[in-house]
Parts: structure tokens; sequence; C-alpha cells
């Protein structure tokens, strides 16, 4: 007996446990008609019998695919930046407003300030929203506390919803996101600090899995990086770079040296670049929303493709360069901008996703055996997902085997 069984689904999902590369990226499965078992929050069943279940969920012929994994955000924050909307009206530049103090130094402001509970109830509503939105997996990235107390306070916070929020959530410690204003000037006594200070008691506190830093001009440049990648790795963290975001220091090429899982933006990216990640395994997180929202180029995501880079796609979620969550509207962006087909970029926004922060083999497929983790649309199959943009397009989100609400 199942504890729930979706019945009449359009299902289109990836299929396996690693990232698709090339010409696999687009091959999902699709079978309509198609009836879900679910048993102790994992799948049980996929096929055209209908067997018995405690309760039934009629997808009425609509599409289901795994829930969404959002491999990048920015999660835990105070504050809100929409004062920049008017300097980037008058043409200031996102890395002009950072050297002035601003963008990132601000949310740092607001999140030191910001308590613990304050910081966990917004982190928690933006949950419940993107779990409405059919996001079912996230990233958390710290940064915005850059010293070691306000790091912990927003680690700890992604801690406590990980384990209180039906949300999975991946911890990824970011103190190199920028340099703080007691450093400024004097980034190398910072990354000293980041790596003989923050690393070990993070690592030593299991309060991350990854480790992330911006390698960015005006921000940390290529040996900085270094160290700071190298000390996570040494402390038994994986390794991820904001690499190649607006201009290009060699990061990606670092990225695949490291054997970093993921280098992330990657827009200024070069062949050189491309077939270094290509030949280490590092997947691309693309993040067109980002690109939307500071209206920079857009990753040469396609390309990438061709030459047998796996990539994966998220909301970057912050306060700053993408202050949005639907991984809906990346998507369709990512289809429009990239060129990329629906069952490209589904396939990267689950099961690839999901490999770039080590859980390919439990989530981001419709599969016995995964974590039964299911969006069910309002769409009567993939095509339709994308060609509608703007609004939010779930009907059910099932987060491990439990349906979280109809809208
Ligand atoms: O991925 N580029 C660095 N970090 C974020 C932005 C953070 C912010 O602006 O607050 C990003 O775009
Ligand atoms: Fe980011």
């Amino acid at each position: 007996m199942f504890d729930l069984l979706v019945k009449n689904a359009h299902l289109a999902t990836p299929m396996g446990v690693g990232p698709k590369k090339g010409q696999t990226l687009g091959e999902i499965t699709i079978m309509p008609g198609v009836n879900i078992g679910i048993a102790g929050g994992k799948i049980a069943y996929v096929g055209h019998d209908e067997p018995p279940a405690a309760q039934v969920l009629d997808a009425h012929g609509q599409l289901v695919t795994p829930g969404l994994v959002d491999c990048h955000t920015h999660l835990v924050f105070g504050g809100s930046r929409q004062n920049e909307l008017a300097l980037k009206l008058a043409g200031a530049d996102y890395l002009e407003i950072l050297a002035a103090g601003g963008g990132i130094l601000s949310t740092v402001a607001a999140t030191r300030a910001a308590d613990f509970d304050e910081l966990y109830s917004r982190a928690s509503n933006f949950l419940d929203d993107m779990l409405a939105h059919g996001t079912t997996t996230v990233e958390a990235k710290s940064g915005y506390g850059l010293n070691l107390e306000d790091e912990l306070k927003q680690l700890e916070v992604a801690a406590k919803l990980q384990s209180d929020h039906p949300m999975d959530i991946v911890s990824t410690f970011m103190g190199a996101h920028a340099v703080p204003p007691e450093y400024k000037d004097n980034a190398d006594a910072y990354v000293d600090f980041v790596v003989n200070e923050m690393i070990p008691v993070i690592a030593s506190k299991n309060l991350a899995e990854y480790c992330d830093i911006f390698c960015e001009a005006g921000v940390f440049d290529l040996e900085q990086n270094r160290r700071v990648l190298q000390a996570a790795k040494n402390a038994g963290l994986g390794v991820k770079m904001h690499a190649n975001e607006i201009n290009n220091l060699g990061g990606a090429v670092l990225a695949a040296e490291l054997g970093a899982s993921s280098a992330e933006h990657l827009i200024a990216s070069n062949e050189a670049d491309m077939g270094a990640l290509a030949a280490a395994g590092t997947i691309a997180v693309l993040l067109p929303a980002t690109s939307f929202y500071l209206g920079k180029d857009y990753a040469a995501a396609a390309k990438m493709v061709e030459k047998g880079i796996a990539i994966a796609i998220a909301s970057d979620f912050n306060p700053g360069s993408s202050p949005n969550f639907n991984m809906q509207f990346a998507m369709t962006t990512a289809c429009l901008k990239y060129r990329l087909h629906p069952a490209q970029v589904l396939t990267a926004a689950t099961l690839n996703a999901a490999c770039a922060i080590g859980r390919g083999s439990c989530k981001g497929t419709i599969e016995v055996g995964k974590d039964a983790d299911l969006v069910v649309w309002n769409c009567p199959d993939l095509d339709y997902l994308f060609y509608r943009y703007g609004n939010n397009q779930v009907c059910h989100v099932i987060k491990s085997g439990k349906i979280i609400g109809a809208m």
C-alpha cells in the first residue's frame, strides 16, 4: 500500500544520477498518463498500473516534473536594496556600487544588525514561497556576515531551517564574498582570517558542505581564490566559485584545476575556460535571471553544451543582482536567451542542479528510489511551462511525499 498515488500524470523527467552533458542534456523521458506511487517519502512506483494508496492525487493529465533544484542562492540576509534601482537607472555599475561601500556591503550591514530570529523568519518565508513556486531543494550561501560571528549566524539559520522546514537545504560557506570594511584595502589579511580562523571552525561544526568565493576585479584575485579554496578542500569542503561574472580573472581555469564541483556565472568565459571546465567535469551553474537583472550579457550556454560541459541553471536569489527566486522565470529566460530547448533546461534545473550540490543520487529525477519531490503543473506539456511566463504555473508541490499545498 502506497502513501500517495499521483495518477494520470504527463511525466517529463531526466533519468539517472549523474550530470548530463552534450547531446544527453536534452534526452528526457516523457510518459503521458502515468501513475506515480510514493511510500516513505520516496518514489516507489512509476507505471500504468493503479496500485492501492492511502491518498490519491489526480493530475488530470497535466505535466509532472521533478521538484526544481535551485543550486545557487544567497538565501539568508537582512534588509533589501531597492535604493540601488535608481542608482542603476542613473548609470551606476554593480561593481562601482560595491566599491563605494554599497551593494553586498550594505547587505552585510543589514545582516549583521539582524538577530537570528529575524533572519530565520525572513528566510523561512522565502522558503515557503520558493516551494509554492516549485523549488524543492535549495543551496544557501552565507557571505553577508564577513566576520566569524555573523557568518556563523547565517549558517546556523540555514541549519535550523534544514531541520524545521520541509525544504531541503545545502549550505555553502561564502565568507570570501566581499572584503569587509574592517579589512578595507587589506584583502590579503582578510583572506588570512578566512583561511586560518573561519574555515576550520565552520568545517568542525559541520555547518557547510561547500565553500564559495567571489573571484572578481576589486574583490578577490586569483591567488586569494586559490588560498581560500585550497584551505576549504584541506578542511574537507567541496569547492565552488563565482567566476567570470563580470571580468575574467582566470577563475574558471582555477576552478577546473582545483576540481571544483561547480563554477558559477561564467558570463565572461572564453574557449580555453570552457575546455578546462569540460575536461575537469566541473558543472557550469548558469544564472540567467542575474544577466537579466544586471542588464549584462548572457553566458554562452549553448556553446558550453556543445563543448561537453554539464550545465545547471539556478536563480542566484539575492538582494542585489537577482532579487527573484522564481525558477520558472530563470528557466524561461534560459530557454529564450541561451537558446536552449525546454528539455535541456529541465535537466539543467533538476538533475544537473542536484549534481552540482552533491544530490544526484537522491534528487532531480522521478525514478523509483529517489526522494518523492515533484511538481504538478497547470500545464498540458513541457513546452507550455516555458511558453507562459511571469505567473506561477504550479498546481501542486509534493515534497518528501507530502502534498504541500494546492494553489
Ligand atoms: O551571485 N556576485 C556576487 N554575489 C551575488 C550578488 C550578491 C549581492 O549583490 O548581494 C551574485 O550575483
Ligand atoms: Fe551568487
